[in-house]
């Protein structure tokens, strides 16, 4: 008989998200969410040890009083979710912005006028680590509450090599710290600096000969990312940092398709990246061959609604193709500066026409998928970590429906009630 640390009793819905720990969810898996009706949770030592119905459940263990047992009637219970692509260490964000996107300025003219992405480059170079540690932590308490319990978390506002230590450090030190689990992704190439706006080239081997061995011998990141667009770096000059990082042992990781269909999803199968994100012009072509290389397609609808772009990732046409779809709020300063993911959920039913069981999958498992952890987290199966979401909800279909609101109640990460 178990003497367990925390059960969770009588949820009217219990989504495990179980028996896609070893492949991402495709297809028709998407939907099949495993709902467990009157559902019950079982955590030791922060792991979950059990998962049932509430009245088998309850023969089996051995509730002492020290265990904390919560009664979850009338809530939906989930895994905690996984944000697979942020930007949450900055200097300042951009708000300044938003008016001038509203009186017609694109987001890329922005940039190349020396704004946005470089806008951020400023601040975050003349900010202290502890200024930069202490915004961030902000950030990482709203996901929290959001009922996000790990994020990936991207360099990419230094531009040179000091500054992408210092970000890709403070990022470390807040994985450590804060109850959120915090995975870093090195993303170097995510603009052009101005010094090197006639020299891109240049710029690309200071990322490659400079940047990224220092990343590896400090062991700062486990990815390597690269803004692949028109005007930043091009698919040859993504394809040389991704395959050096390759060789350094990093996983490629990639911005592909965002604004501009320039090839970036064929790059991801080249190069066997772990995901591609954005997508949002994606080719036919891009989308097979994702499907066949069983790379992630990490969809951000938050960024097209932020950035006023109507037409939004093909979440259907990848999910027939059989590519493994995602979802997550793409936190930063510019283009999408949220922390819910409940949000972006609304987003992917009501923009791409997912439904809302696929959208749990693509938020949960499959995210855990795109930064290579769903053998620890992101569904609620025996031996995995008890990160764990209680919602004021009397079914998982009402999060999408009931929209813009958060409807967490509670949050269990490792085993211990955090929120
Ligand atoms: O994922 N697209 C490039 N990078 C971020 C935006 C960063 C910013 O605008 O500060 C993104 O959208
Ligand atoms: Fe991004």
């Amino acid at each position: 008989m178990t003497k367990p640390d925390l059960v969770i009793l009588n949820a009217r819905e219990l989504v495990t998200l179980e028996g896609n720990s070893y492949k991402p969810k495709t297809k028709e898996e998407l939907k099949n969410i495993g709902i467990i009706k009157d559902g019950a949770v079982v955590v030791k030592d922060e792991k979950i040890v059990a998962v049932g119905k509430t009245d088998e459940i309850i023969n089996k263990v051995n509730i002492t009083p020290k265990t904390r047992v919560i009664d979850a009637k009338d809530k939906t219970v989930m895994p905690g979710f996984v944000d697979p692509h942020t930007h949450i260490v900055f200097g300042e964000s951009r708000e300044r912005e938003l008016g001038l996107r509203i009186n017609g300025r694109e987001y890329l003219e922005i940039l190349e006028a020396g704004g946005g992405i470089l806008g951020t480059v400023e601040s975050t170079k003349n900010k202290p680590e502890i200024e930069l540690y202490e915004s961030a932590k902000k950030r990482l308490d709203t996901f929290l509450k959001e009922g996000v319990t790990t994020v990936e978390s991207k360099s990419g506002y230094g531009l040179e090599t000091e500054t992408e230590l210092k970000q890709l450090r403070v990022s470390k030190k807040l994985g450590r710290t804060h109850q959120v689990d915090v995975v870093n992704t090195f993303l170097g190439a995510h603009a052009i600096p101005k010094d090197y706006k006639s020299y891109p080239d240049a710029f690309v081997d200071l990322v490659v000969d400079e940047m990224l061995p220092q990343v590896v011998e400090e062991g700062l990141a486990e990815f390597c990312d690269i803004f692949c667009e028109k005007g930043v770096f091009s698919v040859e000059q993504s394809r040389r940092v991704l395959t050096k990082a390759k060789k350094a042992g990093l996983l490629p990781k990639i911005h592909a398709d965002e604004i501009n269909p320039l090839g970036g999803a064929e790059l991801a199968a080249d190069v066997k990246a772990v995901s591609a994100d954005h997508l949002g012009k994606a080719s036919d072509q891009g989308i097979k061959r994702m499907a066949e290389a069983g790379v992630v397609g990490v969809l951000l609808p938050g960024t097209l609604f932020f950035l006023m772009n109507d037409e939004y990732a093909r979440a259907r046409k990848m999910i027939e193709e059989g590519v493994p779809t995602a979802l997550s709020t793409d936190r930063n300063p510019g283009s999408s500066p949220t922390e819910s993911m409940s949000f972006i959920i609304s987003l992917a039913c009501l923009k791409m026409k997912m439904l809302p069981s696929e959208a749990i999958s693509a938020a949960t498992i499959n995210a855990a998928h795109a930064i290579n952890k769903a053998d620890k987290i992101g569904s609620i199966e025996r031996g995995k970590q008890a990160d764990l979401v209680i919602f004021d909800m009397p079914n998982h279909e009402y999060l999408p429906y009931h929209y813009g609101i958060n409807h967490v109640e509670t949050v269990i990460k490792k085993g211990t009630v955090v929120v």
